[in-house]
């Protein structure tokens, strides 16, 4: 009998332990939420989303496959200059994408596809939005001359935003035509923005030689300062 009472007692002490122990799960399951969610508020209200500070953005629109004068590239020319300006500068950088990319990567087919969307004064749909761009003073402004124009995405970037009290500094790569005016199509999309001189730069150096683009880069930041 004593046994039996003693069994008894165990379980129901077993079963007490247990009962404790989920209500203290439950309490852990919802508390650290809750407090969680009150910070995530927190952090909205006292700072943006994206918390690296940074005044300057470098936004930019660049191919790989197949480029005029440098064979298929994996990286693409003026990617390589948005690079070192975000290295150069600490700012932070977007690429724009298009929400679906139907570009060829061979370069006659891209030209063609190119010349059609220019012809429709498209704007092809970007991928992502930048995240805060009001933290942002400054905006480098990255693309490849296409048909004597900036590739028609990049209106599409320059008419999605409000760039009031913002400088764009341009930045473009060619394979011949230099800058093409676009300092003033810039400008003509972006009313209110403050918009710099283009630093030009031919697409190929920037495959072939590198080191000497990265000093012109340096002299155009330091130039600015
Ligand atoms: C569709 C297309 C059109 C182009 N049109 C021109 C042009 O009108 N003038 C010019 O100098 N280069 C032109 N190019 C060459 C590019 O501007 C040059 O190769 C550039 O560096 C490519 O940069 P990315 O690799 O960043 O895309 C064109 C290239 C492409 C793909």
């Amino acid at each position: 009998m004593k046994r039996i009472i003693a069994i008894l007692m165990a379980l129901a002490l077993l079963a007490a332990l247990v009962g404790c122990s989920a209500g203290n799960s439950t309490k852990e399951s919802t508390a650290p939420a809750a407090t969680a969610t009150a910070q995530a508020d927190d952090a909205k209200a006292s700072a943006p989303e994206k918390t690296s500070g940074s005044r300057s953005i470098v936004v930019y629109f660049s191919r790989t496959g197949e480029q005029y004068g440098v064979g298929v590239i994996d990286k693409g020319n003026t990617a390589i200059v948005a690079d070192m300006i975000v290295e150069q500068t600490g700012a932070d950088s977007f690429e724009i994408l298009p929400k679906t990319d139907s570009y060829p990567t061979t370069y006659k087919e891209l030209t063609d596809v190119a010349k059609e969307e220019q012809n429709q004064n498209a704007r092809p749909a970007i991928k992502d939005t930048v995240p805060n761009f009001d933290q942002y003073d400054t905006v480098y402004l990255g693309y490849p001359i296409w048909w004597g124009d900036l590739p028609m995405i990049c209106y599409t970037f320059l008419e999605s935003y409000d760039f009031s009290s913002k400088t764009i500094v341009p930045f473009c790569t060619h394979a011949g035509s230099g800058n093409a005016g676009t300092q003033s199509k810039i400008q003509a999309a972006a009313k209110n923005a403050q918009v710099k001189e283009v630093l030009t730069i031919a697409g190929t150096d920037t495959q072939k030689d590198p080191d000497s683009v990265k000093t012109t880069v340096t002299d155009w930041l330091n130039g600015m300062k």
